[in-house]
């Protein structure tokens, strides 16, 4: 009894440290809008591969497939990148025990301006008060001249040229959406915005892939 509970005892321990290096292993992220790691997996959700250079993957995924969110590499015919779709976030990687395996997810990285902070590839859904053909760089001042704007979006839709999508009623940085890869919108809000400008916020709870209809070329 006491050796088979002792047994048991020693069983959960190593799994426990098993698990633990496991966690951590995946746990090591670097980048900023490509977040990547070594010898770790995202099963499924498979839209394409291509064999090339594992340095490659996040590029491709990030300004070429429009689906893309999320990638594995791994050295099967020579280096493979498998390129994925849908949400994802780093606790779904799994560790894979594959020498040269990479697995990348994108992510929003903010860049922090004195009155504002934006990122590529993310949206904020709702919101709308103004449209305005603009520039991407002019967007952002757009929003900061409008006493109105509290969060912007900006979007290069093919055939519609570049709009900024002046927004109301607050946002942060975790209400924005990452945006897959080519399609590329701008996303961008006031650290202080005008307290006059706090109309409520038009939520949905529709799925972000759902609400996110823009194909832009940015
Ligand atoms: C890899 O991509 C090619 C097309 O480029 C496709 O024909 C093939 O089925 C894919 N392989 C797998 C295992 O999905
Ligand atoms: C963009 O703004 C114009 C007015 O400037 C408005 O008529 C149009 O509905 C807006 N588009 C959307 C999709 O909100
Ligand atoms: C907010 O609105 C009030 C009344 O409309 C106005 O007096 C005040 O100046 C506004 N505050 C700002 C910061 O614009």
């Amino acid at each position: 009894m006491e050796y088979t509970i002792s047994s048991l005892t020693l069983y959960f321990t190593v799994l426990f440290y098993i698990l633990f290096d496991v966690a951590t292993a995946v746990n090591r992220w670097q980048g900023k809008e490509v977040r990547w790691s070594t010898n770790c997996d995202f099963p499924g959700n498979n839209i394409g591969n291509q064999t090339i250079g594992g340095d490659q993957c996040g590029t491709i995924c990030q300004s070429i497939l429009a689906e893309c969110t999320h990638f594995t590499f791994t050295l099967s015919q020579g280096g493979t990148c498998w390129f994925k779709s849908g949400p994802v976030s780093s606790v779904q990687a799994i560790p894979l025990d594959s020498p040269g395996s990479v697995c990348g997810f994108l992510d929003i990285s903010w860049i922090n301006e004195i009155d504002f902070s934006w990122s590529h590839h993310c949206t904020f859904p709702g919101g709308d008060f103004k449209n305005q053909s603009s520039t991407g760089r002019l967007c952002g001042s757009m929003c900061m001249d409008n006493p109105q704007c509290t969060h912007f979006v900006w979007t290069n839709v093919e055939g519609q040229g570049g709009i900024c999508w002046m927004k109301s009623g607050g946002a942060t940085r975790e209400s924005a959406i990452l945006t897959p890869g080519a399609r590329g919108a701008v996303c961008g809000f006031r650290h202080n915005p005008n307290p006059n400008a706090s109309v409520p916020i038009v939520t949905t709870s529709a799925p972000w892939f759902n609400t996110d209809t823009c194909e832009c070329v940015c």
